[in-house]
């Protein structure tokens, strides 16, 4: 099942990146072109791959502005388009598009079938087609029955990614990469491609590596709703959650990896639990449990504020509104939702963040501060670490301050 690094490398292969503009699709075009490979970025957002081209990286991501700037230098320009037809010329084609829940929170197959019918007249056999999204299981296999329906061919491999989003350049190049193909050819192809950026391969059959990425967030989702129930029930019972696993963690091996309590959400933790529900037809009641906790922890907050506040008078602060520490990203943030709860129920709500852009809502950190009667830290963004905070009381989930949780 484990392989080693093969060294023996199709360096000369064009690679078309389909998304290769977003968080998953950067970071790996930036490291193949950093490897030698000729990338080509395809993506719908034409803004954003302009910006991308003058220089300047879209989100945070640890070490991607160095690396988009080191390849500039060195003159080993990326190609841009919006154009599949681009994609002809490619040897191999990675697909890191978005794979949405839909309104029913069952996978949205609208994105990927699209995708492929728009790929479909550049597509030939000797290509290499890598999916890289995080996909339900069976869609590899399905994906492999539509192309030859269509007389394609190609050679179909699933090769998930596994980065922790702000950490891509690093982990890209530090994870074992699971490998899976439809046929021993198009496993080996894809072996040649992550074995020139992986340490190591883990090979697996498509839909053994469609589950295996799925069980790794959700099994991270999972976690972090135990810790939170704790959280609530400890709280609850009027007691500090945090002495209570300082004391399980001290000296006890088996209690170190339990996560802290706090906000548990973004583009890929909830979406991929949902995923797995839908696919044992909604028979998963450990993930619908999971995301009944975590989605309720900011409700949970909202009453315990009430029991202890007049909320109708009280200006509420929320600090950080992206979906996680050290992040710009807002997508899927549990303090958007606690922010719209919030409105119907506080006098008012004010909300910053230092690194997220284009809400027009957001107001410097210190007015936040001066202006409200209490502040919730939403998301521990070091920029909050030596916080004023002028002796307004905090809600801090996470025990960021050390001081517990109880507000
Ligand atoms: N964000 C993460 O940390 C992470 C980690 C592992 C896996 N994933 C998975 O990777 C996939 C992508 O996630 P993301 O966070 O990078 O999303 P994203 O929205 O940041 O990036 C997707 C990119 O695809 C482009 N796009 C969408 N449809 C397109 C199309 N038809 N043709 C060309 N371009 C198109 C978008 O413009 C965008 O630039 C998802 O399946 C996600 O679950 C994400």
């Amino acid at each position: 099942m484990k392989g080693k690094t093969n060294s023996s490398l199709g360096k000369s292969w064009r690679i078309a990146v389909i998304g290769g503009a977003g968080h998953v699709g950067l970071p790996l075009s930036l490291v193949l072109a950093d490897r030698g490979f000729h990338v080509t970025i395809v993506d719908t957002d034409e803004a954003r791959m302009r910006q991308i081209q003058n220089g300047d990286f879209p989100f945070l991501e640890q070490g991607g502005a160095e690396l988009l700037a080191k390849l500039r230098e060195q003159g080993r320009e990326i190609s841009y388009t919006s154009s599949y037809k681009e994609v002809e010329s490619c040897d191999i084609i990675i697909v890191t598009i978005g794979t949405p829940i839909d309104e029913f929170l069952n996978p949205s197959t609208k994105a990927i079938i699209r995708c492929f019918e728009s790929l479909l007249p550049y597509l030939s056999d000797r290509q290499l087609v890598a999916l890289r999204s995080t996909v339900s299981p069976g869609t590899t296999e399905w994906l492999d029955r539509y192309l030859r329906g269509k007389g394609k061919a190609v050679k179909l491999a699933f090769c998930p990614e596994r980065i922790l989003q702000g950490q891509a350049i690093q982990e890209l190049q530090g994870l074992p990469q699971i490998v899976s193909g439809t046929t021993r050819e198009a496993e080996e192809m894809a072996a040649t491609l992550f074995s020139s950026i992986a340490p190591e391969l883990v090979y697996l059959k498509p839909m053994e590596a469609e589950f295996a990425k799925l069980y790794c967030n959700v099994y991270r989702y999972i976690q972090f709703s135990i810790s939170n129930q704790f959280f609530m029930i400890a709280n609850s019972a009027g007691l500090d959650y945090y002495r209570i696993l300082e004391g399980m963690k001290k000296g006890y091996r088996r209690m170190q990896d339990m996560p802290r309590a706090g906000f548990a959400a973004g583009p890929c933790l909830f979406k991929d639990t949902m995923q797995l529900a839908a696919f044992c037809s909604n028979e998963f009641s450990l993930g619908s449990s999971a995301m009944l906790i975590n989605e309720g922890l900011p409700l949970y907050m909202v009453d315990q504020i009430a029991r202890q506040y007049e909320l109708s008078n009280l200006t509420v602060g929320l600090l950080g509104m992206a979906f996680k520490a050290d992040s710009d990203d807002p997508r899927s943030s549990l303090s958007y939702k606690l922010k719209k709860v919030l409105l119907f129920r506080a006098k008012r709500v004010l909300t910053t963040d230092p690194h997220v852009k284009g809400d027009s809502e957001l107001v410097p950190t210190e007015e936040v501060v001066e202006k409200s009667d209490l502040l919730i830290l939403c998301a521990p963004h070091a920029e909050y670490k030596n916080l004023d905070s002028k002796n307004k009381p905090i809600f801090d989930v996470w025990n960021y301050y050390g001081r517990g949780g109880l507000i």
